[in-house]
C-alpha cells in the first residue's frame, strides 16, 4: 500500500485551481455570474467533441463518483454506450442525486445555492457522453432554497438556447427537469430513488440489473452524484491531465470536503485530494476546539463509515486509499470532528437509531437487524448490559453486513464496529461502572441473579 507516504501538496489548492469559485454564493449564482466565472464558455465544442472522447477526458482524469462510493466516473457512464445501443429504441437518462442525506455531509447543496449553472452544464456535458436526451435532478425535499435555485437556473439556460433543442447549437437535443423528494434517506440510494422518480415508494431494487441496464421507466440510466456532475465541464475544458495532476494515482483531483463538529471554524471547501486530514483541519478550520489533545476521533466521511481515534487521525490522507488502509472510508468527505467532550458510545447510539428509523423495511436482516443494533447500543450508553454482548452485538454486526438489498444495512454495522475497534476499553468501563453503581447483573436488558 502507499499509506503515508508523503504526497505533494501545492500549499493548499490555489484560487486559479478551484472549480467551485462561488461555492458560498457570496457572488451571483444567476447566469450572468456564471458566465463571469466562465462557466458555459464554448460547451457546443465540448459537445461536438462526442461521447467516446469525453468519456475518455473524464477516464484520464481518474475522477471517482463523490456520492460516496467512489466508483471509477469514466468506467460508469461508459457503461451506457455498450456495443450496439444505437439499436436500442429506449430512451436514455441521466439521473442526478441530490438527495444529500449523508449526515454530516453538506457540500452538494452548496453547489446547487452558488453554482447552479455548473450543474446545469454538467448535466449537459455528462448526458451527451452517455447519449442521454434528459437529466433529472432528484433534490431532496428539505432543500427548498436549492430546488428554487436549480430551477431558476435551468429556466435561464433554456432560455438562452443552452439546452434544449439544438442545446448550445450543437444540434443535440437535451431537458434537465428538477424533482423533489419528500425526505427519506433511502431515496439516496440510486435505486430507491429510481423507484421514487417512478412514482412508488422509495424501496431498492436488487443489482444486477444495474441502472445502465435497467434504470429509470426501464431505460438504461446512469445516476451520478451532483459533484461528480458538476465538475465534468471543467474537466473537460482544462483536461484529463490537469484534473489529474492534483492527489495521486487513483485518488486524483480536487473535491469538497465538508467539516462540522469541535473545529474552531466549521466549513465547506475545495481541496486537493490526499491533503493530511490534520493540515486540513489546520489549514481550513482553525483546528481542534481547545488544541490537537482535546481531539477524541474523527468520522472523515460521512456517519455510515467507521470512526478513527486521535493517532490515526494524525496521520491519515483524505483520500480513499489511506482511509481504507486505516480501517474507514473517504465516503462523502463530510469530517465529523469530535473533542473529548463527546460520549462516544452515545454518539454511535444515535446513528444507529437513525439507521433503524430509516431502513426501508423490506430485508429482514437490516428491518431486524437495526432495531437490535439500536436497541442495545442503547443500553450500552447506560452500560445496562454484560461484557459478552460487546461479542454478541460485533456478531450481530456482521450477519447483517452484506446480507442486505442495499448499502444502508452495511452502514447500520460499520460505525458500531469502528466504536469497538477504537473504543471498547471505554464501552467495557461503562458496563464495570454500572454494574459498581447498581448492583444489578443485567443480561439481554433483563435483570438476572446468575450468569
Ligand atoms: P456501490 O458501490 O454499489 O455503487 C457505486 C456506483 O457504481 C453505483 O452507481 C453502481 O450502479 C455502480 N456500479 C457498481 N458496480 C457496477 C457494475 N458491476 N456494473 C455497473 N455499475 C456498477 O455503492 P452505492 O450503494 O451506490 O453507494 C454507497 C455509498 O453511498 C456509501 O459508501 C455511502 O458513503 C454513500 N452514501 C451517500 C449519501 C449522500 O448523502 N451522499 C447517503 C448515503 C450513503
Ligand atoms: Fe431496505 Fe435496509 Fe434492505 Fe436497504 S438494506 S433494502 S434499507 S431493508
Amino acid at each position: 500500500t502507499v499509506t503515508d507516504t508523503p504526497v505533494h501538496i501545492h500549499g493548499g489548492l490555489r484560487d486559479q485551481d478551484r472549480i467551485f469559485t462561488n461555492v458560498h454564493a457570496r457572488n451571483d449564482w444567476k447566469l450572468k455570474g456564471a458566465l463571469s466565472r466562465g462557466d458555459w464558455h464554448r460547451t457546443k465544442d465540448i459537445l461536438l467533441q462526442g461521447d467516446a472522447k469525453i468519456i475518455q477526458t473524464i477516464k484520464d482524469s481518474g475522477l471517482r463518483g463523490r456520492g460516496g462510493a467512489g466508483f471509477p466516473s469514466g468506467l460508469k457512464w461508459s457503461f451506457m454506450n455498450k456495443p450496439g445501443w444505437e439499436k436500442d429504441p429506449r430512451p436514455r437518462y441521466l439521473v442526478v442525486n441530490a438527495d444529500e442525506g449523508e449526515p454530516g455531509t453538506c457540500k452538494d447543496r452548496e453547489i446547487m445555492r452558488g453554482d447552479p449553472h455548473k450543474l446545469v452544464e454538467g448535466c449537459l456535458v455528462a448526458g451527451r457522453s452517455m447519449n442521454a436526451t434528459a437529466a433529472y435532478i432528484y433534490i431532496r425535499g428539505e432543500f427548498i432554497e436549492e430546488a428554487h435555485r436549480m430551477q431558476v437556473a435551468i429556466d435561464e439556460a433554456y432560455a438562452a438556447g443552452l439546452i434544449g433543442k439544438n442545446a448550445c447549437g450543437s444540434g443535440y437535443d437535451f431537458d434537465v427537469y428538477v424533482h423533489r423528494g419528500a425526505g427519506a434517506y433511502i431515496c439516496g440510494e440510486e435505486t430507491a430513488l429510481i423507484e421514487s422518480l417512478e412514482g412508488k415508494q422509495g424501496k431498492p431494487r436488487l443489482k444486477p440489473p444495474f441502472p445502465a441496464d435497467v434504470g429509470l421507466f426501464g431505460c438504461p440510466s446512469t445516476v451520478a452524484n451532483v459533484e461528480t456532475v458538476a465538475v465534468a465541464p471543467t474537466i473537460a475544458r482544462r483536461g484529463g491531465s490537469w484534473f489529474a495532476s492534483f492527489g495521486r494515482e487513483r485518488n486524483s483531483g480536487t473535491k469538497l470536503f465538508c467539516v462540522s463538529g469541535h473545529v474552531n471554524n466549521p466549513a465547506v471547501f475545495e481541496e486537493e485530494m490526499s491533503m493530511p486530514l490534520k493540515e486540513m483541519l489546520e489549514r481550513h478550520c482553525g483546528g481542534i476546539r481547545g488544541g490537537w489533545d482535546n481531539l477524541k476521533g474523527i468520522i472523515p466521511g460521512g456517519c455510515s463509515v467507521p470512526v478513527i481515534n486521535r493517532e490515526v487521525s494524525a496521520k491519515v490522507l483524505m483520500d480513499y486509499d489511506s482511509l481504507k488502509d486505516h480501517g474507514t472510508a473517504l465516503g462523502t468527505g463530510a469530517i465529523i470532528v469530535m473533542d473529548n467532550s463527546v460520549d462516544m458510545i452515545k454518539a454511535i447510539a444515535r446513528f444507529a437509531k437513525f439507521y433503524k428509523h430509516e431502513s426501508c423495511g423490506q430485508c429482514t436482516p437490516c428491518r431486524e437487524g437495526t432495531t437490535w443494533m439500536m436497541n442495545m447500543m442503547d443500553r450500552l450508553v447506560e452500560g445496562r448490559a454484560q461484557e459478552r454482548e460487546i461479542d454478541m452485538l460485533l456478531e450481530l454486526t456482521k450477519q447483517v453486513e452484506g446480507h442486505t438489498i442495499c448499502a444502508l444495512g452495511d452502514a447500520a454495522a460499520w460505525p458500531i464496529q469502528g466504536l469497538m475497534k477504537v473504543y471498547r476499553p471505554e464501552v467495557e468501563a461503562r458496563i464495570a461502572e454500572f454494574k459498581a453503581k447498581s448492583g444489578d447483573v443485567v443480561f439481554g436488558g433483563e435483570l438476572v441473579k446468575d450468569i
